[in-house]
């Protein structure tokens, strides 16, 4: 059994688009590292299907999302949420996203080769395509326009 989150959820993460090691885009799979809110729970390592807003332009995009330590690349200890756009290469540096995980596609591996990591990064990402329908995005729509700012604000004191 799949234990779904609020709203039908698997996990969700919001937070802000910071800079990571550098690497995706010379691995053809660009992803916008998010550091997650304060205080804000961090979903389990795997790799999920999911939907990214973008609350300041209103938009919705099919992503698959990394959270792990890329243990590929020994990058220690510290978890990444590195979320893959699929429909979008902006630079979102600076920009606060809500990222909804829909499924969860796999474990994290440590690939024992760069092709490797690349060839199930691009495997995960037809998943993700395959797994997403129509009233995932309305779900995410909907609860986009219940709280439009999904804590871009911090409410009045
Ligand atoms: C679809 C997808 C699947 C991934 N799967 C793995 C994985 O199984 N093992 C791993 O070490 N890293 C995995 N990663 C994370 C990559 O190692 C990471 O995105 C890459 O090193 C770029 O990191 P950077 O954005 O900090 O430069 C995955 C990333 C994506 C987008």
């Amino acid at each position: 059994m799949t234990v779904q989150g609020a709203g039908g959820w698997l996990g969700k993460v919001v937070g802000t688009v910071v800079h990571g090691a550098g690497r995706g885009r010379g691995l053809g799979f660009p992803t916008a590292n998010v550091a997650p809110d304060p205080a804000a729970p961090v979903p389990p390592a795997a790799i999920y299907a999911g939907l990214m807003a973008r609350p300041t332009h209103g938009s919705l995009h099919p992503v698959t999302v990394s959270i792990g330590t890329n243990p590929t690349f020994c990058d220690g200890n510290e978890v990444h949420i590195e979320v893959y756009c699929h429909d979008l290469h902006d630079q979102l540096y600076g920009e606060h996203v809500v990222v909804w995980l829909v499924t969860r596609i796999r474990d994290t591996v440590r690939f024992g080769s760069v092709q490797a990591l690349v060839a199930a990064a691009a495997e995960d990402v037809e998943t993700t395509t395959a797994t997403l329908t129509e009233e995932h995005r309305a779900r995410a729509l909907a609860e986009l326009c219940a709280s439009p700012s999904h804590g871009t604000q911090q409410p009045a004191p």
